[in-house]
């Protein structure tokens, strides 16, 4: 008999049978709160009523038109669409199925329009599985350790991680632009350095928003010395964090290339980036595309999830319920000491657990994510130390379902730390 690949770590042991908003359940009918969304994805919840009705009637029509084949409406329409949501300038996109595949697609646009090889990350990012989204990549070894050597050419600057730092985030975003002037002038010489790739929230690497200044300070450096900027907006982006971007917190700084996938298209695989036609066109012909890009079903359930969070003001619910749970999860936090620092922006939530002397504790840290699902809350882990339990429900989160997270965590966090 067959069997699924062990190489698959399991975060909860729940048997999934339906998904309903924010729940889902398993085979016996328990009911689950889901405050991990797919890892980010099922941005309405899960089967929005309005996503399956686009999904059923679109899968009756085409489902597959290769898009390097044939051209069709659903990709057409999602592309006018998508450009009443993307900042001014990015008219120009290219649409591929997952977040990796799109950073990887982002990096080759990057070194055909620049001539330039190398790329900088930051310390704490996580940029995708594939090949070079994995050389990119710097959350932790365990995505990258054992399967090099890696693309050359990738080097890492300082993110201003304040409370890891212990550094007041004014402290800490200076800190990080000194450290990327460093490795500017010491690693990857400006005239070598085709683009910088930053999450405005580091995701994997520990739900850390880039605090005021930083994204600014990046966008004055790639003008000055002719780099791109890349905003990796896969897991902050379809109005997750509060904004529809992330980077619109951040001084509305304009990237280069935006990279978008997870919530885009609510749990169908859909992922695209976005730049100027400028920019686009230095792309050498015929280095992009796949089988896969753009699908038809995927694109108009995209539409219609742009509809749902325009209709259903998700954006807006986000940032509300978003406060809602941070101030919770902060009392919860005053009564146990190893949840040392509870942040996020808007429903991207991070309570990170620390030993008394400071250092990462995990182990406590996935005693609370088990005893949470088996009390019925599923949430993540994530960090480079994977001590930081993240929240993510989808954002169609009521403030009723909130309160409950917040009960189930915080008996969890009481089991646990007991
Ligand atoms: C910021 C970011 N970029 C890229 C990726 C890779 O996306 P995918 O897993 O769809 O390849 C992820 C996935 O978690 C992500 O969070």
């Amino acid at each position: 008999m067959s069997q699924l690949s062990p190489v698959l770590k399991q975060a909860t042991p729940v048997v999934a049978t339906r998904g309903e908003g924010i729940h889902l359940f398993d085979a016996d009918g328990r009911r689950y709160l889901d405050f991990t969304s797919g890892v980010g994805v099922t941005s309405t919840g899960h089967c929005h009523p309005r996503v399956v009705e686009a999904v059923q009637r679109q899968v009756g029509r085409l489902i597959h038109g290769q898009y390097t084949t044939v051209l069709h409406e659903p990709l057409l329409t999602l592309t006018e669409r998508l450009g009443e949501v993307l900042p001014d300038g990015l008219d120009s996109l290219f649409y591929a199925a997952s977040g990796s595949e799109a950073v990887e697609a982002a990096l080759r646009l990057a070194r055909h329009a620049t001539g330039r090889p190398n790329a900088i990350v930051f310390d704490g990012s996580f940029h995708g599985r594939t090949m070079g989204a994995a050389a990119l990549t710097t959350a932790g070894t365990r995505f990258r350790a054992g399967i090099g050597p890696l693309i050359p050419g990738i080097a890492v600057a300082p993110f201003p991680y304040a409370f890891r730092l212990g550094m007041s985030e004014e402290a800490a975003v200076e800190y990080a632009l000194r450290g990327l002037d460093h490795v500017l002038a010491t690693v990857s010489a400006p005239g070598e350095t085709a683009a910088m790739f930053v999450e405005p929230v580091l995701g994997e690497g520990g739900y850390v928003p880039a605090p005021a200044g930083f994204v600014a300070g990046l966008r004055e450096r790639a003008d000055r010395h002719g780099i791109l900027l890349v905003l990796d907006e896969v897991q902050t982006g379809f109005g997750r964090t509060g904004r529809f971007w992330a980077h619109q917190h951040n001084d509305d700084v304009v990237p280069d290339v935006l990279i978008t996938a997870k919530g885009l298209a609510s749990g169908f695989p859909l992922s695209a980036i976005a730049a100027p036609t400028a920019l686009m066109r230095k792309a050498w012909p015929g280095s992009q595309g796949g089988t896969y890009g753009g699908n038809a079903v995927a694109c108009a359930a995209a539409l219609a999830t742009l509809d749902v969070i325009r209709d259903e003001r998700l954006v807006e619910n986000a940032a509300e319920q978003g406060r809602r749970l941070v101030d919770g999860l902060r009392k919860v936090a005053a009564g146990a000491p190893a949840i040392a620092d509870v942040r996020g922006l808007g429903l991207m939530v991070g309570n990170e657990f620390c030993h008394p002397d400071g250092s990462p504790d995990p182990a406590t840290a996935q005693r609370a994510q088990r005893a949470a699902a088996d009390l019925g809350l599923l949430l993540l882990t994530c960090g480079t130390y994977l001590n930081v339990v993240r929240m993510i429900p989808a954002l169609v989160v009521t403030a009723e379902q909130i309160d409950e997270s917040l009960a189930l965590w915080s008996k969890a966090v009481a089991v646990t730390t007991d």
